[in-house]
């Protein structure tokens, strides 16, 4: 999809994600000292708020200036606190990489793109990581589309853990987690498949 597409989707309803936070998000960063964070492709804006909403200094880009808008207003109505620690980016993620050596955490949260950009938008956000720093990506499994329920229907666009560790193969990045996550979605039982990935800059 590409940012027309994802205003008209955004312009369409409400809210098209959660208020709350990916648990894997949670998960991940809750233990680690307030610093900065990079957001890449942040939607409305729900995990920026979240790392802004516990301290962290955050820089939150979309390509959508949709997403961006209501990602504004999920800050103002969510976190009124925290009204100047997150600066909202307009920008592709692909065609502009993030400033690099610059922060202690990167999510990159159901960002799906044809794999060579996926590539492209992952080397810049591990490039992006500060000394220390810890780099999460978490999406929609390929297997998903057989055994889980939601997420993009297109396979080209889907990803595994050991796809992304490939993608990931750096120097000075180390791999801490790779592996397929169960995500509940609803009440009937019914679960979607994730693959979450962390790396640490060493
Ligand atoms: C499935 S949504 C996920 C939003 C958010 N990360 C979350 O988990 O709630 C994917 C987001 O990535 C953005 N996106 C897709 N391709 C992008 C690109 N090349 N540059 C910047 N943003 C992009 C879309 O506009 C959309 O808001």
């Amino acid at each position: 999809m590409d940012a027309a597409s994802w205003d008209a989707r955004y312009a369409e309803r409400g809210r098209v994600w959660s208020v709350e936070p990916n648990p894997v998000v949670v998960e991940t960063f809750s233990g680690l000292r307030a610093g900065t964070a990079l957001d890449v492709g942040t939607g409305e804006g729900r995990h920026a708020t979240w790392f802004a909403s516990r301290g962290w200094k955050v820089t939150a880009v979309d390509f959508s200036a949709e997403a961006i808008r209501k990602a504004r207003e999920l800050q103002a109505a969510h976190a009124p606190g925290t009204a100047g620690r997150i600066e909202w980016v307009h920008a592709d993620v692909v065609a502009e990489p993030p400033r690099q050596d610059a922060y202690d955490a990167v999510a990159v949260m159901y960002l799906h793109l044809p794999a060579a950009q996926r590539r492209w938008a992952l080397h810049g956000a591990a490039a992006a990581l500060a000394p220390g720093g810890t780099l999460l990506v978490v999406g929609h499994d390929t297997a998903n589309l057989s055994e889980g329920v939601g997420g993009p229907q297109d396979p080209a666009v889907l990803f595994t853990a050991d796809d992304v560790a490939r993608d990931l193969a750096v120097p000075g990045l180390r791999i801490v987690r790779a592996e397929r996550v169960s995500r509940p979605v609803g009440d009937d039982g019914a679960a979607a498949l994730d693959a979450v990935v962390v790396a640490r800059r060493t």
